[in-house]
């Protein structure tokens, strides 16, 4: 089991680290308590990718935007648990999908459980989530359920492609907001709501949260190409494998440079296994990354942008810093 991670923010106020810390750490326990069942193999099945680790970026993010807002009370980490359950049933139906083999330095649960109780934890821990949510009323919950409603339809946009017609990299984008961007607004959303956050501040906050979500995928795309393997704890190359078309995938093959055929030629589709390091090689090398890169930081510019209109001070630097590190973290 890894250790619980720190908030990783560099530089911020001791004390906003401080409590954020203990926030992090009380979301820890609480996502371990709820995940218990009396049948020990369903708690053992519930609780594998929990005890694996992971960043908990989006508690984090839930926590920081209530400082940002004003103050919170101890709902807002049942608000964070119940993002982080959410999160946790998307990842044991997104590694059924995507048929990935790691998730959080561990086998993923299809490996480890089979594809049948890996889809049925995840909607048993989309269920707890709303337990969980439930207790914040009834807006939260219609929160929670339409944000799940999109992060899916992202997820089966994802899967089939843009339609004819569409343009490409317009389109790809548009599935990150949902399939990611969606379910990290709301954790931005309910740390504004439980922050006490005014009308215009849950908004900013909101919109924040989807651009920044747009971001994190963005650069979570990138690191399929670019990490080398175990450093995030996932196979790197299982995009190209699924043929999906990522950024910098849709820009070299949309490269003209003759010397670029071969490139061209294995990204054309699914990338047969044999054929991964040879096209993740000629990938890293091209500068369609230094372009997705590019529009990345772009992208997290504009998010910065709307940090503007909050009243200033140590949440709204440190969220300024986490936008900066999301976006670099691909570099
Ligand atoms: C993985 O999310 C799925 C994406 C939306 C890219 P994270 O990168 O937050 O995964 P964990 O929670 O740290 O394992
Ligand atoms: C998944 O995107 C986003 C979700 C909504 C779970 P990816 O398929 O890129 O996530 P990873 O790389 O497997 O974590
Ligand atoms: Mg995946
Ligand atoms: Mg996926
Ligand atoms: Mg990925």
């Amino acid at each position: 089991m890894r250790s619980r991670p720190a908030t990783g923010l560099p530089e911020i106020d001791a004390g906003l680290e401080a409590r954020l810390a203990d926030g992090l750490a009380a979301v820890d326990a609480r996502l371990r308590e709820v995940v218990d069942h009396d049948d020990p193999f369903i708690a053992e099945a519930g609780g594998y990718l929990v005890n694996a680790g992971g960043k908990r970026f989006r508690p984090l993010l839930t926590l920081l935007c209530a400082e940002a807002a004003g103050d919170a009370d101890d709902r807002v980490v049942e608000a964070a648990v119940g993002v982080e359950l959410t999160h946790l049933a998307s990842l044991y139906h997104d590694d059924v999908m995507d048929d990935a083999e790691l998730r959080r330095g561990v086998a993923s649960a299809n490996v480890r459980y089979g594809n049948s109780t890996a889809i049925l934890v995840g909607d048993l821990l989309f269920g707890t989530a709303s337990r969980v949510i439930a207790e914040l009323g009834a807006e939260a919950v219609r929160i929670q359920a339409e944000t799940f409603v999109r992060l899916c339809a992202g997820q089966i946009r994802d899967e089939r492609g843009p339609a004819e017609g569409q343009d490409p990299v317009a389109s790809y984008l548009q599935v990150l907001a949902d399939k990611t961007g969606a379910l990290i607004a709301t954790a931005a959303r309910y740390g504004a709501l439980l922050g006490g956050g005014d009308e215009a501040a849950v908004a900013t906050l909101t919109d924040f949260g989807e651009r920044l979500g747009v971001v994190f995928q963005l650069a979570d795309d990138l690191l399929d190409v670019a990490s080398e393997s175990g450093d995030s704890g996932k196979t790197p190359g299982t995009d190209l494998r699924e043929g999906k078309a990522t950024l910098p995938v849709l820009y070299a093959r949309s490269s003209q440079d003759p010397e670029d055929a071969r490139l061209r030629e294995l990204l054309a589709g699914p990338v047969a296994a044999e054929d991964v390091p040879e096209a993740l090689a000629l990938l890293r090398e091209h500068p369609a990354m230094a372009q997705a890169r590019q529009r990345t930081v772009e992208l997290a510019q504009e998010a910065r942008g709307l940090l503007a209109s909050l009243p200033p001070g140590p949440a709204v630097d440190a969220l300024d810093r986490l936008v900066e590190g999301v976006a670099l973290r691909s570099a």
